[in-house]
């Protein structure tokens, strides 16, 4: 079992910076990633259509020997973290309680704020993950939908000399604009004293050096990449699964998008060259789902998308 893959999978591109974190800290494990680009962004949807996607991408990273599978999306965790733990035969894990655990180690006032999209802040998960931390610690929640577009599109930009376009320390570029939006979505939680900040999307951490220089240097930006491949460490360890870290891990990549798209922008983000990214067309990867996973969605038609 230790020579399994890790399963991981996101709406698209996002889910690469909790993928790069996990080869990081594990540097033997070999990773397989389905990015859902054809059904990005998954944000704005209703989360009962973003369950329906987490069982169908689970039953298809199921069919390809993992021992592992790793929810790197906030809307997709929320929408359906609890479910995928009953449906597949692997632990599986999301991006919201390690954030949370994370942010509450970190505020020094209890003061926390969170972003995210409307599927992950409308879900109450990060409160109520907080909550079931530390009950003293306030949280304070913003949507930022327009994020997930513009980390998109700063990646879609090339590195080089760029008229109206402002590059900064950041891993991807953006406009000028860019600036008076955040500042909107994001002075609220300022006011609000806020110490802490949770980027409760993986999408985010590609605008962190913006977003930080719109929440100045006495907030904490937290992403959950770190904490969540600590966590699977941690999992794989006890389970006696882990391999070896000397061992040469064979990733492979998927998208249900534009292959040559993705390991163009996809290598940007996990920091290596991506190679040979297979195109999985929804028609395939839809088939995986057998009838008795669906019914799963009957059950948790209710109580599940307050995970809260
Ligand atoms: N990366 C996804 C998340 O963490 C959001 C992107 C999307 O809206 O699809 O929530």
């Amino acid at each position: 079992m230790e020579s399994a893959a890790i399963g991981i999978f996101d709406s698209g591109l996002g889910g690469l910076t909790v993928a790069r974190e996990i080869a990081r800290a594990l540097p033997g494990e070999s990773l397989v990633y389905l990015g859902d680009t054809a059904r990005c962004p998954y944000g704005p949807r209703d989360l009962g259509e973003v369950r329906r996607f987490v069982v169908e991408i689970g039953s298809w990273l199921s069919h390809q020997r993992i021992k592992f599978l790793v929810i790197a999306c906030n809307t997709a965790t929320a929408a359906g973290l609890t479910l995928a733990q009953r449906a597949f035969p692997v632990p599986v894990i999301g991006v919201i309680e390690p954030g949370a655990r994370a942010a509450v180690m970190a505020t020094i006032n209890r003061r926390v704020g969170v972003i995210g999209t409307v599927g992950t802040i409308e879900s109450g998960a990060y409160s109520a993950a907080v909550r079931a931390l530390d009950a003293g610690v306030t949280v304070f929640s913003a949507a930022t939908p327009r994020f997930v577009e513009i980390a998109e599109e700063g990646l879609r930009l090339d590195i080089g000399p760029m008229e109206g376009l402002l590059a900064d320390s950041a891993d991807v570029f953006v406009r000028p604009s860019f600036y008076e939006m955040a500042r909107d979505y994001l002075n609220p939680l300022k006011r609000s004293g806020i110490d802490t900040l949770v980027l409760g999307c993986t999408h985010y951490p590609l605008l962190s050096a913006s977003i930080q220089q719109v929440v100045g240097p006495n907030v904490q930006l937290i992403s959950s990449a770190h904490e969540t491949a600590l966590e699977i460490a941690e999992t794989l360890a006890r389970r006696d699964q882990l391999a070896p870290p000397d061992r040469t891990p064979h990733h492979r990549f998927a998208t249900t998008g534009d292959a040559e798209e993705f390991a163009r922008l996809g290598g940007r983000v996990f920091g290596a060259t991506i190679d040979g990214v297979e195109k999985v067309t929804l028609e395939a990867l839809t088939a995986h789902a057998t009838a008795d996973l669906l019914a799963l969605l009957d059950d948790s038609a209710t109580g599940e998308t307050s995970c809260a």
